[in-house]
């Protein structure tokens, strides 16, 4: 009978933190085919910080004492108190023997010690025209009684096929439907006078893109503090965070906002963060152009990075369209699985 044991991740233990980044790779190249490996530096940086609003977990499973899986839980502080984000990995040939159960079940106890009743994690399944996805994941989800409650649609684009020409035309008419608005770019730290425009512009990510009913995400507590203590820990990070605006001249209001964020040690793949547009300054091709005018900004300072991945609800069809046109091309199903627990 083999021996599972549960250690926490110190991040001082370099020994046991290159055999958890080894392993996490191990998974990424077996689970999700065209994803961004982890960056060995980001993962040191990311367990020695993170935002204010977050306290983070993360546990390694080891067989026979060997370190085979890991787990991370995010607990909310300021909001979402019930609820606990869960990623789990088990490393491809270790599998089947019970470790991600055991995982599991630590998970539940620890959520239910710090008062959670809520877990959310994601698994990943294959779409039409994309790579064939192991569905393991989805699989020991329903297993172990998580029932899906949101999908999105991972979009990939590679920058290295955009048609900068097709982009520009977009670009200028998009700009025909947009007087009155204006662009600020920045990279890292948003200028004073929009910041706390910036703070609704987040809190709208939690309200405003379409969710399963049943996914339990509920209102963000977002104001400039948090918005600069966040940008002060991906800084320390060594994230590079390439940021747009569109600001309505007249009133002064920051009605859109987008993101990208490149980890540190990465030449080939970054992450669309958030965009928004404010509901009473849709129709106007605001999002067109904060998406076009980032990527624009993101050639410039990382020419040879090639890849940007994004994730919209199957139902955003405005957002879809917009990811389609500047070049997102679809990856993956990513599946919202959740689990109430009981008293
Ligand atoms: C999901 C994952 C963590 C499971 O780890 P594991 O150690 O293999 O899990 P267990 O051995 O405890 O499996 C428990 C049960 O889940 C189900 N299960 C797990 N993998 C499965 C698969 N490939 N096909 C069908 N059922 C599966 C089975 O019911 C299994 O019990 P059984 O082996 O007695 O039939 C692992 O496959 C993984 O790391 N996948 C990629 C990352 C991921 O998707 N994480 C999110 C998980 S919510």
């Amino acid at each position: 009978m083999s021996d599972i044991d549960i250690i926490p991740i110190d991040p001082l233990d370099a020994e046991v933190v290159g055999a958890w980044i080894a392993m996490q790779n191990a998974v990424i190249a077996h689970d999700r085919p065209g994803d961004a490996p982890y960056s060995p530096s980001h993962q040191r940086l990311r367990l020695l910080l993170h935002a204010s609003a977050v306290d983070v977990e993360r546990y390694a499973a080891r067989l026979d004492g060997v370190l085979v899986g890991s787990v991370e839980l995010v607990f909310y502080l300021t909001d979402n108190q019930h609820l606990v984000s869960v990623e789990l990995e088990v490393h491809p040939d270790c599998r089947r023997r019970g470790v991600g159960t055991r995982l599991v079940e630590f998970v539940e106890q620890r959520a239910a010690e710090r008062g959670r009743d809520t877990l959310l994690a994601g698994v990943a399944e294959s779409v039409e025209g994309g790579p064939a996805f192991d569905h393991a994941g989805r699989e020991f989800a329903k297993a172990r009684g998580y029932a899906s409650v949101d999908n999105e649609i991972h979009r990939r684009n590679d920058l290295f096929a955009v048609e900068d020409d097709d982009l520009a035309k977009l670009y200028a008419d998009a700009w025909a439907k947009a007087a009155g608005y204006e662009l600020i770019q920045w990279v890292n730290h948003a200028p004073d006078d929009i910041v706390e425009g910036i703070a609704a512009m987040r809190a709208r990510m939690y309200t405003d893109p379409p969710m399963g009913e049943e996914l339990d995400i509920r209102p963000a507590v977002y104001d400039v503090a948090r918005v600069r203590d966040e940008e002060r820990v991906r800084a320390d990070r060594g994230e590079l965070q390439l940021a747009a605006a569109v600001r309505h001249v007249e009133s002064g209001e920051v009605a859109g906002l987008t993101d990208i964020l490149v980890p540190p040690g990465s030449e080939t793949h970054a992450g669309q963060n958030d965009t928004i547009v404010d509901p009473s300054h849709r129709g106007r091709r605001l999002g067109t152009i904060l998406k076009i005018a980032n990527q624009r900004l993101l050639r410039e300072y990382r020419p040879k990075l090639r890849y940007v991945h994004t994730w919209n609800a199957e139902s955003n069809a405005h957002m879809i369209a917009i990811n389609e046109a500047v070049g997102y091309r679809r990856l993956c199903r990513d599946i919202d699985v959740q689990k109430k627990l009981t008293k």
